[in-house]
C-alpha cells in the first residue's frame, strides 16, 4: 500500500513538472509549415499530390519573396522553380524552420526562385487513401519508395503547375537518396530536371557498418520494436516532454549528455549549435519506417547501393548510378560523421567516370560543419544558404532552359 500512494506520488510529481516544462517548448515547435511561413511574410500555396500507389503528399510552395508579394498582381509564372526535399526524420519545414536571412527557401524565394518543399511519405503531410498511419501497411517503404514514387510524382506536379519544362532538385540527406533511386528507376525523369544539389548525399556509407550491424543484426531493433507493436519510427509527446524537458538541454551544451550522442553520430560542433532551433527542430522530428532504417542499414553492411528488394539479408542488387544524366554537384561538411566525406568522394567519383560531376567540394569552409549543420547550423545563412544561392543561379544561367 505504501509502495502504490509512493508511486502515485511519484507519478503526479512527474506529471507536474512534465506540465511545467511543456511550456518550455516554444509556439514555433507546433506550428505548421504554411503558419511559419506565413508569418514570415511570405506567401504560401498547398498543393496536393497522390502517386501511383496512393500516398497523398503535401507540398508546400513559396511562389515569391516577400517584397514581390506585397506587389499587387504579382505572378510566379514563368519563374525559375525550385524543389527541395528533406532527409530522414524530416520536413518541408526543415528549409524555413531558421527563418528568413538563414533559410535556404526564403533565401531562394527573394532571390526571385518559385520554391517548392516537397514532403516524402511517412511525415505529418502525408496520407495514403487507404491506409491509415495505424496500419501497418502505411509504414510498408523506405526511400526506394520515395524515390521511385513521391519524387517523380512531385516533380509532375511542379511542372503540371507551372507549366516550366524542368526544375532545379535539391536534396539534404536522404533526400539525396531518393534522387539517385529515382534515377536509377525512372531514368526518363532526367529530362524533368535541369541538375542536382546534393547537400551531405547519403549513397554510401560503410563508415556507419557497425552501427548499422549493431543495431540490425545484434540488436534487432526494428524487429523487436515491431513485435511489441512499434509499427514506426516516431517521437511521442511524453517522449518528447521526458527528453526535451527533464533529461536534455538544461546546462552547457559540453555536458549535455542528449547532444554528445547526437553529436556523436553526426559530428561534434559546438559553436553552430543553436539551442532554441535544436529543440524546436527535435520537438518538430518526423517519424520514419523501420524499413528506412534498415535499408540504409542493408546499404551500410554490403557496403553497395542497394536496392532493398530481397529483405535485409537477401540478394544485393545496386541501383544505376549511370542512368543519372543531369549535372551533379555534392557538398560535404568537413566534420559530417554520418555521410563521410570519403564516402562522398567515391561517389563523386563513380559520377565523374560517367561525365555528370559538376562538382564536389566542401559545402563551407567551418571546420566543424556537420551532417545537421546543412538545415540548423547558427550561421547557416552566412556559412551555406547565401552562397549556395548564388551557386544556384549559376546552374540555371548554364544549364537551364533558355
Ligand atoms: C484502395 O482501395 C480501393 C478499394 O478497395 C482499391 O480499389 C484501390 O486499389 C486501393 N488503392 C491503393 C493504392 O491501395
Ligand atoms: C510490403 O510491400 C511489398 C511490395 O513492395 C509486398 O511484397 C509485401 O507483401 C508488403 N508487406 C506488407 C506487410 O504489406
Ligand atoms: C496538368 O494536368 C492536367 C490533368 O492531369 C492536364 O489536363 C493538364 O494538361 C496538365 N497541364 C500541364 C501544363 O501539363
Ligand atoms: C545502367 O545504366 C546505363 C546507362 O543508363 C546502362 O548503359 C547500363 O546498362 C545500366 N546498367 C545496368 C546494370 O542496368
Amino acid at each position: 500500500m505504501g509502495f502504490l500512494v509512493m508511486r502515485l506520488f511519484l507519478i503526479l510529481c512527474l506529471g507536474l513538472v512534465t506540465c511545467e516544462r511543456t511550456g518550455f517548448l516554444k509556439k514555433e515547435a507546433f506550428a505548421t509549415v504554411p503558419e511559419l511561413i506565413t508569418s514570415a511574410g511570405y506567401p504560401i500555396e498547398k498543393h496536393r499530390v497522390t502517386t501511383e500507389d496512393g500516398y497523398i503528399l503535401q507540398m508546400h510552395r513559396i511562389p515569391a519573396g516577400r517584397r514581390t508579394a506585397r506587389k499587387a498582381g504579382f505572378s510566379a509564372k514563368g519563374k525559375k522553380a525550385v524543389l527541395i526535399v528533406h532527409g530522414l526524420l524530416g520536413s518541408s519545414g526543415d528549409f524555413v524552420i531558421m527563418g528568413p536571412e538563414r533559410s535556404l527557401a526564403y533565401l531562394l524565394a527573394d532571390e526571385g526562385y518559385d520554391v517548392w518543399l516537397g514532403n516524402q511519405r511517412g511525415n505529418v503531410y502525408t496520407a495514403h487513401v487507404n491506409y491509415t498511419k495505424s496500419n501497418p501497411r502505411f509504414w510498408n517503404y523506405s526511400f526506394h519508395e520515395h524515390g521511385k514514387y513521391d519524387v517523380p510524382a512531385m516533380v509532375d506536379k511542379i511542372l503540371n503547375v507551372t507549366g516550366v519544362p524542368k526544375v532545379m532538385y535539391v536534396g539534404y540527406s536522404m533526400g539525396t537518396t531518393s534522387f539517385f533511386v529515382m534515377m536509377s528507376e525512372r531514368p526518363e525523369y532526367n529530362d524533368k530536371v535541369i541538375s542536382f544539389v546534393a547537400l551531405a548525399p547519403a549513397v554510401y556509407l560503410s563508415n556507419i557498418k557497425f552501427l548499422a550491424t549493431a543495431t540490425l543484426k545484434t540488436l534487432e531493433l526494428p524487429e523487436r520494436m515491431r513485435s511489441q507493436g512499434m509499427i514506426s519510427v516516431s517521437v511521442t509527446r511524453d517522449l518528447l516532454d521526458l527528453v526535451v524537458g527533464r533529461l536534455c538541454f538544461r546546462g552547457k551544451v559540453e555536458d549535455d549528455l542528449c547532444m554528445r550522442v547526437v553529436y556523436l553520430i553526426v559530428g561534434d560542433d559546438y559553436e553552430q549549435y543553436d539551442k532554441d532551433k535544436i529543440i524546436v527542430t527535435l520537438a518538430r522530428a518526423q517519424p520514419a519506417s523501420w524499413r528506412q532504417l534498415e535499408h540504409f542499414g542493408k546499404i551500410a553492411i554490403s557496403d553497395v547501393f542497394t536496392s532493398w528488394e530481397d529483405g535485409l539479408w537477401g540478394r544485393v542488387k545496386p541501383y544505376n548510378i549511370s542512368n543519372v544524366k543531369v549535372p551533379v554537384t555534392l557538398l560535404y561538411g568537413h566534420n559530417d560523421q554520418l555521410t563521410e566525406k570519403n564516402e562522398i568522394m567515391r561517389l563523386a567519383e563513380e559520377l565523374s567516370a560517367t561525365g555528370t560531376l559538376e562538382e564536389v567540394r566542401p559545402a563551407c569552409d567551418w571546420p566543424k560543419f556537420n551532417h545537421l549543420d546543412f538545415a540548423f547550423a547558427k550561421d547557416v545563412g552566412i556559412l551555406l544558404n547565401k552562397p549556395l544561392v548564388g551557386y544556384i543561379n549559376t546552374l540555371f544561367n548554364k544549364y537551364g532552359p533558355k
